[in-house]
């Protein structure tokens, strides 16, 4: 089999466009592309601590062998550290470092460690420049694209960030082979979005290869990836600050939040995801937007890959309620919610009565 196929693509955003590197495998060799591009004279590789342990050493093997001069800064992993405390933390370190404005940062994690190294980038200096190698699938195909970066703050997640665009992005789908199947699956219900909201001909795709997928097939794999990346790079491209279509991306969102913070987390964001979708597309099917029969095909797949498609029974509904409205993508006491009308096309509306949704809660 030939696992060596790599992709490229661009995010086309004018003079701060970047690539996207897909690759089996570039982890080993992303110095010699990077010693290429003139984005920084020196590096500081950020990482938590398990991702630095898993393969920091391959990392920072390969920089040294291209003669790029760069060192490894870790915190400990997990969403607990995507804060502002260790925002200062690092900010101080890099100081101390002597890191100065042509020095850049390259983020090497999953979405915790991208979020926070960009929002870091973003803010040391005025803006210094930086990479994303992103190591779990939600991390590829999803927060490494798009330059929203940022940390949480007590009274919510992602309270505080900015926009700031990567220079290039390195995708290694070699690296999924070490990721927890639960994170994995949290990734797919993203994957699975995308389908939905965008294209129907890839939602296909995914339900012809769910063996391969669930079995890791690198060429399966790379290329669903890939067309993740595409599709999240065209809407990026489209609306960089969602202002409308990159709006679309929060399909399954509304509820999904809802569900993640009723569970105080202890549902993982893409397995919310999976029960916010199917949510959405009763909803949708309520409205009369959507053929009951293209939902349940939907749930169907949802429920083959292992993700739950319900609202865990003994879940407080009136929680699940108040968080909805809280949603911060409510915007004047109305709450949007992006509605699949068919398999690859999407509305977005705030016409979703309270009824429909207790309707959509009852157990
Ligand atoms: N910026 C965006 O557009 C955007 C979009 C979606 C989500 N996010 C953010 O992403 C974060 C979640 O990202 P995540 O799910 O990647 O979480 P994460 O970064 O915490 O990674 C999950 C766990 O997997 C481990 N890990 C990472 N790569 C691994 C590998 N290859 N093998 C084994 N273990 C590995 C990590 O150490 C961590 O414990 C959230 O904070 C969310 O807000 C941001
Ligand atoms: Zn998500």
């Amino acid at each position: 089999m030939d696992t060596m196929s790599s992709y490229q693509l661009d995010v086309g955003l004018g003079e701060r466009s970047y690539p996207i590197f897909i690759e089996d495998g570039i982890l080993e060799r992303i110095g010699a592309d990077l010693a290429k591009r003139d984005i920084a004279s020196r590096y500081v590789v950020i990482s938590d601590d398990y991702v630095a342990k898993l393969y920091g050493p391959t990392l920072m093997a390969t920089l040294e062998q291209a003669g790029i001069d760069a060192l490894l800064l870790t915190f400990p992993r997990g969403e607990a550290s995507k804060n502002l405390q260790v925002f200062a933390e690092l900010s101080s370190k890099l100081a101390q470092m002597g890191i100065d404005r042509k020095s850049g940062l390259i983020a090497f994690g999953g979405g915790v460690t991208g979020d926070l190294t960009g929002f870091l980038a973003a803010s040391y200096m005025r803006g210094i420049p930086f990479v994303q190698i992103p190591t779990t699938l939600l991390s590829q195909v999803d927060s490494s694209v798009g330059g929203k970066t940022g940390v949480d703050i007590p009274e919510g997640k992602n309270l505080v960030g900015a926009f700031y665009q990567p220079k290039v992005v390195y995708i290694d789908t070699a690296v999924l082979t070490t990721l927890p199947v639960e994170e994995f699956l949290g990734g797919i219900a993203e994957v699975i979005k995308y389908g939905v909201i965008r294209d129907f001909e890839f939602y296909c795709y995914l339900e012809r290869n769910l063996d391969a997928i669930l079995a890791l097939n690198p060429q399966v794999i790379q290329e669903m990836v890939h067309t993740c990346c595409r599709i999240k790079a065209e809407v990026v491209a489209e609306d960089e600050r969602e202002a409308d279509v990159r709006r679309i991306l929060n399909f399954g969102h509304t509820i999904g939040h809802a569900v993640e913070a009723a569970s105080d987390f202890s549902i993982i964001h893409g397995h919310a995801v999976a029960i916010g979708m199917v949510a959405a597309l009763r909803l949708a099917v309520s409205s009369g937007l959507c053929k009951r029969k293209e939902a349940g095909r939907v749930a169907t797949l949802i429920h083959s890959f292992g993700l739950p498609t319900e609202i865990p029974e003994e879940m407080d509904r009136n929680r699940i309620k108040s968080y909805i409205k809280t949603d911060k993508k409510s915007i004047g006491g109305s709450v949007f919610y992006v509605l699949p009308t068919t398999i690859g096309d999407v509305v977005i509306t705030n016409e979703i009565t309270d009824e429909q949704v207790d309707k959509i809660l009852k157990k």
